[in-house]
C-alpha cells in the first residue's frame, strides 16, 4: 500500500472530511493569528487547508499543530490569493496581459510564487482565467481580457511560473485555474449574476484557456460562483465531471469558491448543507472552502446514501497526492521562509527589477498628438487628480500582502525622472464624492506649467469582486475636474489607473495625450515616469475592445458577421441610431514613440492540407527615428463554413524589437490543425476551403493586410 493509501485507510470519516476542509487561517489586523477554534480543529484532524494566512512564524505554528498534534500528522494546505505579486506587487493581469508576453507573465509568476512560499503559502487562487467582454463587471481586472488565445496563453505562463519545474521545490506553488466556468459572462455585468451562454460559446470562448491550463499541468481548478443555465458552477456535474475530469483527465484538484457549497441553497438547487455537500461532491469538488458543507452535510449524505465512501476517498486521495507532490509530507516546513531564508537585498532589488519591467510593459498609450514622450528641459509640470499620490491605490484589488510602503506613486516617480523640473501637485478632487471645492486651487497650481498630467481614474476597490460598475465614466466630480483642465488651453496628458476600460470618449477628444495606467503596483510611479520621458518606448497594446459607450457592451473583435453587417449608406445593417459601432479602440490598440509599418505580407505555399504548417510571413519596418518593439497579430477567418464563424480569429501574436530605419522578417509558423472548430454537432471539425489570414497591429480591420490561402483535406 503506498503512502496514502495507508493514510486513507487509518482515518476515521471526521478526518476524512478535514482533509476536504479549508478554513480561514484569520490573518488579524495586528498580525497573523490562527484563532484557537482554528488550532483546536487543525489538532483533532477536522481542517486539512486553510487560507488567508501568510508570513513565516504563523504558518510554521500552525503547520507544527498539524504534523506534531494531529493524529495522523497531515501537514495543511495554506492557500491565498496570489494574483499579481505577493510583498512586490505587478501590474493588475488586465495591465500585465498588456505587454502580450509569455515569459514576462512567467517571470513574474515565479517572482510572486517565491515570495508567496516564504511566507509559507503552498497554493495559489490563480490564474484567474475567465474571458471577459465586459468592462462593467470589475473581475475584468483579473484575467487576461476578451480573447480565449491570449488567455490560453496567460494560462500556460502563469501555470509555469506558479509551479516551475517540480511542485515540490521550495519556491514552487500549486496553481489554481479559476473561475471555472463562463464567469465573465455573468448578466450584465454584475457579479455573481447568472451567466446564459450556448455549447458552442463555451467551447470557443470559455474553456479553452481552461484546457490550455490543464495541458501546463495547474494543479488545481476552482469552480466559479455563478450559475451556467441554472446550474450553479460548484454542482455542475457535465462541466465538472463530465467535461474537465472525464474529457480533460484532470486528476487534480477541484476547490470551491469561497462560501459556495452553503450558497446552493441560496441559488435554489439544495434545500439543505446535506444536499448541497452532496451535490457538490457528486460533481466533483473536492475542498469545500469555509461553508462547512461538507462538515455539516457529508455524514448524513453519505448515511443516507447520496454519496459514497469511494467518492469521498477519491477527494481525500486527490487532497493528499497533492500536499505529496507539494512535498509537505517530506518537510511541511519547505516553504516556511522565515529568518533563514529571508531574501537577500540583491534578490528583493531584481523582483523589484522585474516589477518595473512588468509595469511598464503594462502601460497603453492610447492617444498621442505628439505631445509624448515629454521634451527635455520643462519648466514646470502640474500634476492634479486624486491619482497621482494615491498609494494605497496604485495595487489594485487583490494585494492583501503587499509591502505597501515601497510603492512609489506617480507624483514620486516624475520627481524622482526630472529632477530639474518644477512639479507641483494639487489633488483637485477626491477619487469619489460631490466635493467640487479643491478645484479651483487645482487649476491656480496650473499656472506658469508647461503641461498639465492629469491623474485620474477609479479607487483600487472599484474593480475585482463585487466590483461592477453600471457607469464606466469616472467616479465623483473628476470630469469636472478634467473639463477645467482642458479650459486652460495648455496640453494636458491624463493618466489613467483603472481596473478596467473607461468611457471617456470626451476626455480622448480634448486631451493631448491619454495612457492607460490601470493598477501597476509597486513600481507604478517609476515606469509611468519612464514613459512619459520616453527613457521608455512604450509597447503595451490593448488585451480588449475599449468601448465608447456602456450600450456597447458585450463589446469584443471576434463577432460573427452578421447577414447585414454595417454599412453606412444602408439603414438596415447592423448598428446603434444613436452611437457609433466602432470601439472607441480597437482589440491591439496602443501607440509607440516608433512609427512601424508592415509589408509583404506572404505564404509560403498557396495549398496546404490540414496536417501541414502554415508558414507566413511578412516585413516588418520601425519607420521611427528611435528604437522601438512592434506587436503583431495574426488572424484567421474562416470564410465559409457550416456555422458562421467570427470576422477575426486570433491565432498568433508576436512581438520584434527594431532599431531606427530597422526592416526585419517576421515568421509564423501555424498548424492548420488549430484552423478546426467545434462543427454542427460541436465536435471538433475541419472544413477545407479558402481562409483569410491577416497581420496587423489591432483588429482594426481598416489597418490589416490579408492574403487568402486554400487549406484542403490532405494533400
Ligand atoms: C472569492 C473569489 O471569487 C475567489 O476568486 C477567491 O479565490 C476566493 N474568494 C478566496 O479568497
Amino acid at each position: 500500500m503506498d503512502q496514502i493509501a495507508k493514510l486513507i485507510a487509518a482515518m476515521t470519516l471526521e478526518e476524512k472530511i478535514g482533509q476536504l476542509t479549508m478554513a480561514s487561517g484569520g490573518y488579524a489586523v495586528t498580525g497573523p493569528e490562527v484563532s484557537a477554534d482554528i488550532s483546536a480543529d487543525v489538532r483533532a484532524g477536522r481542517v486539512g487547508a486553510l487560507l488567508n494566512l501568510w508570513g513565516a512564524e504563523a504558518v510554521r505554528a500552525i503547520q507544527r499543530t498539524a504534523v506534531a498534534d494531529s493524529r495522523l500528522g497531515i501537514p495543511l494546505l495554506i492557500g491565498l490569493d496570489v494574483l499579481h505579486g505577493h510583498r512586490t506587487i505587478f501590474p493588475i493581469p488586465l495591465g500585465e496581459a498588456c505587454a502580450f508576453d509569455p515569459e514576462l507573465w512567467t517571470a513574474t509568476a515565479g517572482a510572486a510564487a517565491a515570495e508567496a512560499a516564504r511566507d509559507g503559502v503552498s497554493m495559489v487562487f490563480a490564474p484567474m482565467l475567465d474571458v471577459a467582454r465586459d468592462p462593467r463587471w470589475g473581475r475584468i481586472s483579473e484575467g487576461a481580457g476578451e480573447d480565449p488565445y491570449v488567455a490560453g496563453e496567460f494560462a500556460k505562463a502563469k501555470v509555469r511560473g506558479f509551479q516551475g519545474e517540480d511542485l515540490a521545490l521550495p519556491d514552487a506553488v500549486a496553481a489554481t485555474a479559476k473561475h471555472f466556468c463562463a464567469y465573465g459572462a455573468a448578466l450584465a455585468g454584475r457579479d455573481y449574476a447568472s451567466a446564459d451562454v450556448s455549447e458552442r460559446t463555451l467551447r470557443e470562448v470559455y474553456l479553452p484557456p481552461f484546457a490550455a491550463a490543464l495541458g501546463a499541468g495547474c494543479a488545481a481548478v476552482m469552480p466559479a460562483f455563478m450559475d451556467l443555465s441554472g446550474v450553479p458552477m460548484t454542482a455542475h456535474h457535465a462541466l465538472l465531471r463530465g467535461w474537465l475530469r472525464g474529457e480533460q483527465r484532470f486528476e487534480g484538484v477541484i476547490v470551491s469558491d469561497y462560501n459556495a457549497i452553503a450558497e446552493l441553497l441560496r441559488h435554489g438547487v439544495a434545500a439543505n448543507l446535506c444536499e448541497a455537500a452532496a451535490l457538490a461532491l457528486a460533481a466533483g469538488v473536492d475542498i469545500d472552502m469555509m461553508s462547512d458543507g461538507f462538515r455539516k452535510g457529508l455524514p448524513q449524505a453519505l448515511a443516507e446514501g447520496r454519496v459514497s465512501v469511494e467518492d469521498i476517498n477519491a477527494s481525500v486521495r486527490r487532497v493528499l497526492t497533492l500536499k505529496q507532490r507539494l512535498g509537505l509530507f517530506d518537510d511541511a516546513f519547505r516553504r516556511k521562509g522565515g529568518d533563514d531564508r529571508e531574501p537577500a537585498e540583491a534578490a528583493r532589488e531584481s523582483v523589484r527589477e522585474l516589477a518595473l519591467t512588468a509595469a511598464q510593459r503594462s502601460i497603453v498609450v492610447l492617444t498621442n498628438d505628439g505631445v509624448l514622450p515629454l521634451p527635455a528641459g520643462l519648466g514646470k509640470i502640474a500634476v492634479i487628480g486624486p491619482l497621482a499620490d494615491a498609494r494605497r491605490e496604485m495595487d489594485g484589488p487583490w494585494a492583501m500582502a503587499a509591502d505597501r510602503d515601497d510603492c512609489v506613486t506617480i507624483l514620486e516617480g516624475l520627481k524622482g525622472a526630472l529632477p530639474g523640473t518644477e512639479i507641483v501637485f494639487a489633488e483637485g478632487v477626491a477619487i469619489d464624492g460631490e466635493e467640487e471645492s479643491r478645484i479651483a486651487a487645482a487649476l491656480e497650481i496650473c499656472r506658469g506649467a508647461d503641461i498639465v498630467l492629469l491623474c485620474l481614474g477609479e479607487a483600487a476597490a472599484m474593480s475585482g469582486e463585487a466590483a461592477s460598475r453600471a457607469c464606466l465614466g469616472l467616479p465623483g466630480r473628476q470630469e469636472a475636474l478634467a473639463r477645467a483642465a482642458f479650459s486652460l488651453g495648455k496640453p494636458v496628458v491624463a493618466l489613467l489607473s483603472s481596473g478596467r476600460p473607461l468611457t471617456l470618449p470626451w476626455l480622448f477628444e480634448r486631451a493631448s495625450a491619454a495612457v492607460a495606467t490601470w493598477f501597476l503596483g509597486t513600481e507604478v510611479g517609476n515606469a509611468i515616469a519612464d514613459v512619459l520621458t520616453g527613457r521608455f518606448n512604450p509597447v503595451g497594446r490593448l488585451p480588449v475592445t475599449w468601448p465608447r459607450a456602456v450600450g456597447q457592451i458585450p463589446i469584443f473583435y471576434a463577432a460573427r458577421p452578421s447577414g447585414r453587417p454595417f454599412d453606412p449608406i444602408d439603414p438596415y445593417t447592423s448598428k446603434y441610431l444613436d452611437c457609433s459601432v466602432e470601439p472607441q479602440f480597437y482589440f491591439g490598440h496602443g501607440l509607440s514613440y516608433s512609427r512601424f509599418a508592415l509589408s509583404n505580407f506572404a505564404a509560403l505555399q498557396q495549398r496546404v492540407g490540414i496536417g501541414d504548417v502554415i508558414r507566413l510571413s511578412v516585413d516588418v519596418v520601425n519607420e521611427g527615428s528611435i528604437e522601438g518593439e512592434a506587436t503583431v497579430f495574426l488572424f484567421a477567418r474562416d470564410i465559409v463554413a457550416s456555422v458562421a464563424r467570427p470576422v477575426l480569429e486570433l491565432k498568433r501574436f508576436a512581438k520584434i524589437a527594431l532599431g531606427a530605419g530597422e526592416r526585419d522578417v517576421l515568421d509564423f509558423d501555424f498548424p492548420a490543425a488549430e484552423l478546426s472548430f467545434p462543427g454542427l454537432d460541436l465536435q471538433p471539425c475541419f472544413e477545407p476551403g479558402a481562409f483569410e489570414f491577416s497581420v496587423g497591429f489591432s483588429a482594426n480591420p481598416k489597418a490589416l493586410m490579408t492574403l487568402r490561402l486554400e487549406v484542403v483535406a490532405g494533400i
